[in-house]
């Protein structure tokens, strides 16, 4: 089935926040906020730009009725700066004017006197001033103080990999409209309605059902809205609720680049040991997580980073440490993958490492430790694995040995080209790691004249979630799909909704309205069975026919509906559903986390041009578990998406913070996203259609995030090639790999000369 989106998105005609119709008299607010990092705020004017034309109100921390707090795991981080400023681009205060012109110029006006204080920004520096956002936290298996001592390597290093902007195409923003006895509707570019409506709740003091959150669908999300929409609706709705007036915001995209946190940077120091069969025994890592100014999700993504630490890998005895350091940048955020990515680069530089030390291929290494199934993860659950399958099939479909033969014969033959060649094994956990947010509802009304309307808790944003939930609608019905019409994301309709993030999304809202469906189903079952006197299991509604012991009868679905309708039958549904089986205890640090896991491995090649230090991605050919796929369009959509946006992580994106704690890669100018022209010049995506029991919706496993890691293989590919042209090369595993980066370590000693 195709994206019930497509039709609307190449008309143009899809609605996004800016798309919605506005309200006679609506304001428009702007941020005027921190041009410091940080310090302690001595005065602010807003005579001037109070007396700037169009402005209506210009709104401080002093306007806030309720908490001036948005933190959402920790209560740490104000909606307006009151005192203190923590970071460049921190919201100070609320400009709101008759135009979205009018309140940016005032916004130019105000002006901001700050008692500057010491600002961080480097993870290891907050550490060692005992700057954390939370204790630290350490997983461990086996014991790696005595594995040291069976083992006959041991290598030792460092890494980093920077962080990532997510340039979801629709920039943040919120449109607040008062409804009556002071409610408020508030539409929002959020992947979590209810945490838009919390925070609301709590900034203004009123209780959540005065407040409607409605989504229709997103311009991406990338987990940038996953907590950081709540701020901009909780703006529009302070303005909205003090004037009476509909108040709409929408970031420019430099506001929104300087304002919202990203990806987190993270510097990490690894040890591994090996023994002589090249199986790893032991591995020991630190993680200085870059969380930013406060912690929105840090501490969960920190998690997450300790759970993917082994990526794909079985190692009996693992200590990995997570610290999550307060510096002074933007809060940063959920981004897809969530952490993982983090993890894992390092335990794939720790066996790059350890592969030139003994001299041998990092593919042996790799494939010597893959995770079995049986094998404990350091967590403590019991992985049930697709690795060895993956990876087989890998090697197997797309000729291991002939692509490694190729590339060696290419940098046989060309001197100032290379090539280069990688595998990235991937293994991901699906399931929020907090188990309380592994939840979700569907509300399924059948209406009298047969046709479906759809509401869940998740959020489209762009990911096909709706498309694959009108899918299920349409299976368990098994009605024409044109019936049925997924509604927009409501907290009215549907309340205490989780994010729509973890990648878990359709497998939540999917067996929620599975339930629900059934349900009416049922019902509608039980209606046949009395008109047919026939026992309610000779009951079959197919194609939208009813029929009886196999035979179809002269009752279509509408029939069915509307004699339902007339026994006063309910043709409503609001199902629930918690996955089984989930839990997590922190003070071991052991559990059973994820309802499941995604597996895949990627065979990655690239080119470089040995005197510009330019390359290209020659292509990523990627055996991936899909479990049973649903819907095979939207996935291999979602593959190639996260794989390209993984490959601009890790080669070209370099987000540039200076030591003042200033952006400086602060616009599309000066930051570099992959292109169609970065594109891998071919993707070749393999399902391995496993048959194995598994607890997604319809067996179709979650697909969002796991597939961003195959860019990691981007980064070792490109490691490979500068070793083909200069094996004594001593390439730091700091990721980007930027072509200025390549350069530099092709001709180490030269640059160092010719400076
Ligand atoms: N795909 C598109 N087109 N746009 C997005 O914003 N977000 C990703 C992924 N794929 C995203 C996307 C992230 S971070 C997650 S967690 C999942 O989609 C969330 O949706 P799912 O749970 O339905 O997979
Ligand atoms: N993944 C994504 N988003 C989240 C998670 C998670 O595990 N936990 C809280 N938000
Ligand atoms: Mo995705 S980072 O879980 O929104």
């Amino acid at each position: 089935m195709m994206n019930i989106d497509s039709y609307t998105h190449v008309r143009g005609e899809s609605v996004y926040l800016d798309d919605i119709p506005l309200v006679n008299g609506t304001l428009f607010a702007s941020v005027f906020d921190s041009p410091v990092a940080h310090g302690k705020i001595k005065s602010l004017d807003i005579d001037a730009a109070m007396k700037m034309p169009g402005v209506v109100r210009i709104f401080t921390a002093a306007d806030i009725p309720g908490e001036n707090q948005i933190g959402g795991i920790i209560a740490d981080e104000e909606l307006l700066a009151s005192t203190h400023v923590h970071f460049c681009g921190m919201p100070v205060a609320l400009v709101v004017a008759t135009s979205d012109e009018a309140a940016k110029a005032a916004v130019k006006k105000i002006k901001i006197e700050i008692d500057p204080l010491p600002v961080i920004t480097d993870p290891r520096e907050a550490k060692e001033k005992n700057e954390l956002i939370i204790p630290p936290r350490t997983f461990q298996l086996g014991d790696t103080t005595a594995a040291w001592t069976q083992c006959d390597y041991i290598i030792e290093g460092s890494t980093a990999t920077n962080g990532q902007e997510h340039l979801y195409i629709e920039t943040q923003g919120a449109y607040a409209v008062p409804q009556e006895n002071s409610a408020i509707r508030i539409y929002s570019s959020t992947q979590g309605p209810t945490q838009v409506q919390r925070t609301t709740a709590r900034v203004l003091n009123i209780p959540m059902n005065f407040i409607e959150v409605d989504t229709t669908r997103l311009g991406g999300g990338f987990g940038g809205k996953e907590d950081q929409a709540s701020a901009w609706g909780a703006m529009c709705a302070l303005a909205a609720w003090h004037l009476k007036k509909p108040v709409k915001y929408s970031l420019h995209r430099m506001e929104d680049m300087r304002m919202t946190g990203k990806r987190h940077p993270y510097s990490s120091d690894f040890k591994i040991g090996l023994n002589k069969d090249y199986k790893i025994v032991a591995y020991e890592v630190t993680f200085f997580q870059n969380a930013g100014a406060a912690a929105d999700l840090s501490p969960a993504v920190m998690e997450r980073t300790l759970f993917h630490c082994t990526n794909s890998y079985f190692i009996p005895n693992v200590k990995a440490t997570a610290y999550s350091c307060k510096t002074n940048l933007p809060p940063n955020t959920a981004f897809r993958g969530f952490g993982g990515p983090q993890g894992m680069f390092v335990i794939e530089a720790a066996i790059a490492e350890a592969a030139a030390a003994l001299n041998v291929s990092p593919i042996l290494i790799q494939q010597k430790n893959l995770l079995k199934t049986g094998d404990e993860f350091p967590y403590g659950q019991i992985a049930q694995s697709e690795a060895n399958e993956c990876w087989d099939k890998a090697v197997n479909l797309y000729d291991l040995q002939k692509l490694q033969q190729e590339v060696d014969a290419y940098n046989n033959n060309n001197k100032l080209s290379k090539k280069g060649l990688a595998l990235m094994p991937i293994c991901f956990g699906i399931s929020f790691t907090k188990t309380l947010m592994n939840q979700a509802r569907a509300l399924v009304h059948v209406y009298t004249d047969g046709s479906v309307g759809v509401s869940t808790a998740g959020v489209e944003m762009g990911q096909g979630l709706n498309t694959k939930i009108l899918q299920v609608a349409a299976s368990i019905f098994s009605i024409n799909p044109e019936r049925i019409k997924v509604n927009t994301t409501n907290t009215y309709r549907v309340a205490n909704t989780s994010p729509t993030a973890a990648s878990a999304s359709s497998d939540l809202n999917g067996k929620a309205t599975e339930i629900a469906c059934v349900a009416i189903l049922q019902r509608l079952k039980e209606v046949a069975a009395e008109e047919f006197t026939a026992d309610i299991s000779s009951i079959e509604v197919k194609e939208d026919c009813v029929f009886v012991n196999g035979k179809q009868t002269d009752w279509s679905w509408n029939k069915l509906v509307q004699a339902a309708f007339v026994k006063r039958v309910s043709l409503s549904e609001h199902a629930h559903y918690a996955p089984p089986g989930i839990w997590f205890d922190t003070t071991k640090e052991k559990g059973h986390p994820f309802t499941y896991h995604v597996y895949g491995t990627a065979i990655t090649t690239v080119t470089i041009d040995c005197l510009r230090g330019i390359y290209e991605v020659d292509s990523v050919k990627i055996v991936h578990d899909f479990g049973k796929s649903m819907n095979p369009i939207i996935d291999i959509g979602q593959c190639e998406g996260a794989l390209v946006q993984g490959i601009g992580w890790m080669t070209m994106e370099e987000m540039l913070y200076d030591k003042e704690g200033k952006l400086k890669s602060n616009a599309l100018s000066t930051y570099k996203v992959p292109d169609i022209y970065s594109v891998p010049k071919e993707i070749t995506i393999h399902f391995l259609e496993t048959e194995k029991e598994n607890l997604a919706i319809f067996r179709s496993k979650a697909v969002g995030e796991p597939p961003l890691m195959y860019g990691i293989g981007a980064y070792f590919a490109l490691f490979n090639a500068i070793k083909a042209f200069n094996p004594a090369a001593n390439i730091p595993y700091d990721a980007p790999m930027t072509p200025e980066k390549v350069l530099m370590s092709l001709y180490p000693q030269t640059l160092k000369e010719n400076k």
